[in-house]
């Protein structure tokens, strides 16, 4: 049997109907604060996400689907909604819009990576973007908005960690700092993390033995070296976000896996999820629109997992699906006025069944009953038995009038 490959899943109808449920919160959520829906294509120009998300990231180097679209250009199916969207703001000319222009998307993404629970090669996230703005405003709403989300959603036991990254020149002197401080107590340090003070100092924040641990408690961190700019855009967004009543802890050791990260970034966990704990982050990117050859344009965004959400959430519970009308036939040669009357019940508005399989009249009722169906129509030549399911009445109608008597009740769904 052919399987759906390693890290794919299959979206069944009552996941699907989960995932409305997400798609209706993040409409009703986002679009009151004004942000309209945008859509990119599948893939793109490998370029794009080699220069946006950074040849240095394990995003670029490992877990890309990449391949030549037969014509000697590399394509890459989109593994974040960031680089394209920015994309997208250049392209179709966005900034004589007028500022900032506020997108959200709802798409599927890519990433060979190892599959385990909550990881996956095909994922969705819903994304949302706000480009042309540098007011802090922007960076604390963003939050806001994602927090109001998750929490609409029933998403539990989430934690959010806050951080600034300044401006990539502010960084690499701090690396640099960091190193001159690991090597002064490399004595002291797991081998690890010894090995890697060249590469890849930052780990060193990360490692749980006690020898590391005491060094890093007295290491320089990124936000004690802010410069005066970005020190008050961070201090303002906190202030926002203090006011609108959002818990978060400072984490100066972030790090977030894209390079595109500028000022502020952010992360909301959820303890419901175990090794793949982050929900949902973002943060700030004042310099990719550039990097992408644009004008100097600062953006702010997040994107959140679909499949994370709904893990933690649990209980996200669809609407019931309804079924005012199961149109059930006595006689086989009632089919042709029973697929007429199911047909004209649905232009009336109605959510309307048709008997297709052939069952006995017995085993029609009982699946009209299993689908949880208001009325049942027995169509039996030229004539409609009108059954309604929850009092059992039964009424005896020419098939015009079978429509206008269940309208005159209501329908279930509107
Ligand atoms: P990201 O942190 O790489 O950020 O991904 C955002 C969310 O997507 C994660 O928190 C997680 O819930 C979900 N996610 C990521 N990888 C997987 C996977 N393999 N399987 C299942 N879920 C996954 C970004 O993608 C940035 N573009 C966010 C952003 C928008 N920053 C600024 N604007």
């Amino acid at each position: 049997m052919i399987q759906a490959p390693r890290g794919t899943f299959d979206i069944l109808p009552e996941s699907a109907a989960q995932r409305k449920v997400v798609e209706q919160q993040t409409e009703k959520i986002l679009g009151a604060a004004g942000y309209r829906r945008i859509e990119t294509p599948t893939f793109e120009a490998t370029e794009l996400f080699a220069r946006g998300v950074g040849e240095a990231t394990d995003i670029v180097q490992k877990e890309m689907y990449t391949f030549d679209d037969g014509g000697g250009r590399s394509l890459t199916l989109r593994p974040e909604g960031t680089a394209p969207v920015c994309r997208a703001y250049l392209e179709h000319g966005m900034h004589k819009l007028a500022q900032p222009v506020k997108l959200w998307y709802l798409s599927s993404f890519f990433r060979a990576e190892a599959p385990q629970r909550g990881r996956y090669r095909q994922f969705w996230q819903v994304g949302a973007e706000a480009i042309g703005s540098a007011a802090p405003e922007t960076d604390a709403e963003l939050i806001v908005l994602l927090a109001d989300l998750l929490q609409a959603l029933g998403v539990k036991g989430t934690r959010l960690r806050l951080s600034s990254l300044g401006t990539p020149a502010t960084r690499a002197e701090y690396r640099e700092e960091l190193k001159v401080y690991l090597r002064a107590h490399a004595d002291e340090l797991a081998e690890d993390v010894r090995k890697r003070i060249e590469l890849n100092p930052l780990r060193a924040f990360d490692a749980d033995d006690r020898g590391t641990r005491a060094v890093m408690r007295d290491a320089p961190t990124l936000l004690d070296r802010l410069d005066d700019h970005d020190a008050e855009h961070f201090a303002r967004v906190r202030a926002l976000l203090d006011d609108a009543g959002i818990r978060y802890e400072l984490d100066p050791t972030l790090v977030r896996g894209l390079d595109y990260y500028t000022r502020t970034v952010w992360e909301f966990t959820s303890e419901e999820l175990g090794a793949q704990s982050g929900v949902g982050g973002g943060g700030r990117y004042d310099g990719l629109i550039e990097l992408l050859d644009g004008p100097p344009t600062p953006g702010v965004g997040w994107a959140a997992g679909v499949e994370r959400m709904l893990l933690s959430a649990r209980d996200v519970v669809p609407p019931a699906e309804l079924v005012d009308l199961y149109v059930a036939t006595a006689k086989p040669d009632g089919t042709r006025a029973a697929f007429e009357l199911a047909r004209d019940a649905r232009r009336a508005g109605l959510q309307a069944q048709l008997e297709l399989a052939g069952r006995s009249l017995k085993g029609q009722l009982k699946h009209a009953d299993r689908l949880r169906a208001r009325f049942v129509a027995i169509v039996d030549n030229g004539h409609v038995a009108l059954k309604d399911m929850a009092s059992g009445e039964q009424r005896e109608l020419t098939a015009p009038d079978v429509i206008p008597a269940i309208l005159r009740e209501g329908r279930i769904g509107g």
